[in-house]
């Protein structure tokens, strides 16, 4: 059976990709923060990155502020948005998109300032699996560069578990079930998309993902143990504190 990546991300691109595009409006705010927050740390980056680009909501955004970008991901159908959107916003001399697996990081040769891993896109395989992704970005950054993972927060999530939601969507009416294995981890959550028409909503398509979970000591454990020497915690991009409940968790990593 294929792997939910694939299936997800690559044979029905689609279901998924209204989202990546409503969440669009959060990426000028999202980066400006990304950038702040690396400032904070002493990281200016010229180089970066982007590890599972989507559709290039953060590549194209840093390319537009001078950093020469590199974003990757296993789906040509989102590739080929970013490449278009990287068009229409003049960067495309500064951002390039590339078809390749976060596992495959550990093979290539070139260093970055920035290595970026946002919205959730670390933790989608087995331990060992996830520890080397870990490990390749740890390869990819620079001796004075960073790697910044944002993702959701297990403990956060637990402290406020919802089975079932109807989360907003644009004009979309979306209906997510999840269930968590306490003896794993992980989070499997379906999301079925209905489009609106005229007189109600038409059926779309479903999308499960299963996601490996991460409480915000274990993960800075994995990063020093990948070879980090300096790992800073956050609830968000933002720089915001990292408290007991927060939803969000952002890892800044330095060599
Ligand atoms: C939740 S989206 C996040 C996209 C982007 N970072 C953003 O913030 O909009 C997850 C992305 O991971 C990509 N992806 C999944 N598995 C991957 C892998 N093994 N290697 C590279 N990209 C992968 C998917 O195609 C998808 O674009």
């Amino acid at each position: 059976m294929a792997h939910w990546t694939e299936t997800a991300f690559r044979e029905r691109p689609d279901v998924f990709r209204r989202h990546l595009e409503d969440k669009l409006a959060e990426a000028t705010a999202e980066t400006e923060d990304l950038l702040a927050l690396l400032a904070d740390n002493g990281v200016e980056p010229t180089t970066a990155l982007d590890v599972a680009c989507g559709i290039g909501r953060h590549a194209v955004e840093l390319a537009d502020r001078g950093v020469s970008v590199r974003g990757i991901d296993i789906s040509e159908s989102y590739l080929g948005r970013a490449r278009e959107r990287a068009d229409e916003r003049g960067v495309i001399e500064r951002a390039t998109f590339e078809r390749a697996d976060m596992r495959d990081l550990g093979d290539r040769t070139e260093e970055y300032d920035l290595v970026s891993n946002l919205w959730t896109s670390f933790g989608y395989y087995d331990d060992a699996t996830n520890r080397a992704v870990l490990r390749g970005m740890y390869d990819r950054t620079a001796d004075d560069g960073a790697l910044v993972i944002e993702l959701v927060n297990r403990e956060g999530v637990l402290a406020d578990f919802r089975p079932a939601g109807v989360p907003e969507d644009g004009d979309a009416l979306v209906v997510e079930s999840a269930d968590y294995d306490p003896e794993t981890a992980r989070m499997e959550t379906t999301r079925r998309v209905f489009a609106e028409t005229d007189g109600g909503y038409d059926y779309e398509g479903e999308m499960v993902y299963d996601v490996r979970l991460y409480a915000p000591a274990e993960l800075a454990a994995s990063c020093r143990e990948a070879g980090f020497a300096d790992v800073s915690l956050y609830a968000g991009l933002d720089g915001a504190p990292l408290e007991r409940e927060s939803t969000r968790l952002v890892v800044v990593a330095e060599p």
